[in-house]
């Protein structure tokens, strides 16, 4: 294998395990979170333009449909929100007319950075609303896959004529057989990140790069 790259596959963005990503001091990040971080794994800037071609692919599959987006909260908020951004301005500079809904359902299944054993769906508005709608589920991260094959399950329930599942990151778990959604923006090591919406404890969403947290940062905002 290549030394510490960011890989390319076909059309999929994968961050080997050996990446050492990019020097805190390249960026400007918020100053209460100095000490707290390892390293930026992607800058701001990378995020945007790959959503931008996951808007792209996404208005060429579905298109010619009236969506609903259902953002996973709150995670997914950012990616959700540059992800509709990008898709309404590729669709207001072309023949497709897309009309889109925007809807969002919260989930919650992390505590400190260790995966729960049992997933709350709450606050999520009346998801009968979705019977015989074209449904993009846009997600924050897909780890085991566990998350999203439930959410995934309790929307079927409901009838959507079309389920695709969108997520910013894909983590390489232990678990090699697990879920990929439909699209994705990167494919990142097992490490816990930070930033872009992406939360530990609901700290670090404030932060524009996605980032590994070190032990200091773990430990400062440990509940
Ligand atoms: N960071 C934040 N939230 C998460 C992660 C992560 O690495 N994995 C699953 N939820
Ligand atoms: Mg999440």
């Amino acid at each position: 294998m290549s030394p510490a790259s960011l890989m390319l596959q076909g059309n999929s963005f994968q961050i080997s395990d050996n990446w050492p990503g990019y020097s805190l001091d390249l960026f400007t990040y918020p100053q209460h979170y100095y000490g707290d971080l390892e390293y930026v794994l992607i800058p701001h800037g990378i995020i945007v333009d790959r959503t931008e071609r996951l808007a792209k692919d996404i208005m060429q599959d579905i298109g010619d449909n009236d969506i609903v987006v259902l953002c996973v909260l709150k995670g997914g908020y950012k990616f959700c929100a540059d992800l509709v951004e990008h898709i309404k301005n590729l669709s207001r500079n072309s023949e497709r007319f897309i009309s889109m809904k925007v809807d969002f359902v919260r989930l919650k299944s992390y505590h400190n950075d260790q995966s729960m054993q049992d997933m709350q769906i709450m606050g999520g508005d009346d998801l009968s609303k979705l019977t015989g709608k074209n449904v993009l589920i846009v997600e924050d991260i897909v780890g085991t896959g566990r998350t999203m094959k439930v959410l995934l399950n309790n929307i079927e329930k409901y009838k959507p004529k079309m389920i695709k599942v969108a997520s910013l990151l894909v983590k390489r778990t232990s678990q090699p057989d697990g879920y990929r959604p439909d699209y994705y923006g990167f494919e990142i090591p097992d490490l816990f990140v930070v930033g872009y919406a992406l939360d530990y404890n609901e700290h670090f969403r404030d932060l524009n790069h996605i980032c590994v947290i070190n032990d200091h940062g773990k430990a400062k905002y440990r509940v």
